[in-house]
């Protein structure tokens, strides 16, 4: 597939580069500092790719990128949260990344496929009839609602969206690497809820259980973003994906790969 991957400045960003190519995607990236990305990129990954400057905000202008260079599915990985006090514009971002796909494929009669990250606490809190969210404080989630509500809504023949919900991120390596082969994670993967999931047994206190189980819990969902970008890149190379118009949740088997 040729792929508009915006956000490339960005820890997941830059790794999902160097994930689609390993999986024999074109890739085209939409980043507000083409020099930065430069940078950050390994110069072999850089030689590969297409690098448009623009900003995810600028919904002609992410339109043009994926009708120029004839991008069939786009992955988001821009915006992120603001620091407090600040406007949370992630749903904005989201809003417009997803308007432009559906401009697009409205024009090709043939809908973009879209990857948009998003928060573990979108995600069902399993054992009771309310989301992750619910339990969580406003400040803290504020921005994944908004991406939420960017997507929830859309048809998936506008445009075939995905929401990974994502819980910690870190890095196996400190620089982006370029790969000779994907890495191949081994996630579980999930539809709505997290999968494995396992209460602490401080969720049976009584009233305020239910509030601190999340913070052991959801701990043991944190990953490796080189693990995640193959997810996205190994998922775009499917005919046919199951996890269209889903909220995905997903984990690492406990022996977590360490490099
Ligand atoms: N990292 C985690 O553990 C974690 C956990 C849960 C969810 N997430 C979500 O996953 C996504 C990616 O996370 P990340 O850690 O890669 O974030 P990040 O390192 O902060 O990267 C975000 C990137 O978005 C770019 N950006 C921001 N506003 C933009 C705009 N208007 N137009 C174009 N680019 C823009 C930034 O570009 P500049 O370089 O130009 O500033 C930056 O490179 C975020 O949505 C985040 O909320 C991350």
């Amino acid at each position: 597939m040729k792929v508009l991957q915006l956000g490339g400045n960005g820890n997941l960003g830059s790794r999902v580069i160097p994930a689609l190519l390993a999986h024999n995607h074109a890739v085209v990236a939409y980043v507000r500092s083409p020099q930065k990305l430069r940078d950050i990129l390994p110069q072999s990954v850089v030689e590969r790719i297409t690098i448009i400057q623009g900003d995810s905000l600028d919904t002609d202008a992410v339109a043009d990128a994926l009708r120029q260079n004839n991008c069939d599915a786009l992955v988001n990985t821009s915006g992120t949260r603001q620091p407090r006090g600040q406007e949370q514009n992630l749903g904005k971002i989201v809003a417009s990344v997803t308007s432009a796909a559906i401009q697009v494929g409205k024009d090709r009669g043939r809908p973009v496929r879209a990857w948009i990250i998003g928060g573990m606490s979108s995600l069902k809190y399993p054992g009771t009839p309310y989301q992750i969210q619910d339990y969580m404080p406003a400040s803290l989630i504020g921005h994944q609602r908004g991406v939420e509500e960017a997507v929830k809504d859309l048809s998936t023949s506008d445009v075939q969206w995905s929401l990974l919900c994502v819980a910690m991120m870190s890095p196996a390596h400190e620089k982006v690497q370029a790969l000779a082969e994907p890495r191949k994670h081994n996630f579980l993967l999930q539809s709505g809820t997290p999968p494995a999931w396992q209460d602490h047994w401080i969720r049976y206190v009584p009233f305020i259980g239910v509030y601190l189980n999340l913070v052991p819990t959801i701990s043991s969902y944190t990953t490796k973003l080189e693990d995640v970008a193959d997810l996205i890149a190994e998922d775009l190379s499917k005919q046919k994906s199951e996890w269209v118009g889903e909220f995905v949740g997903f984990k690492a088997p406990k022996e977590e790969k360490s490099a």
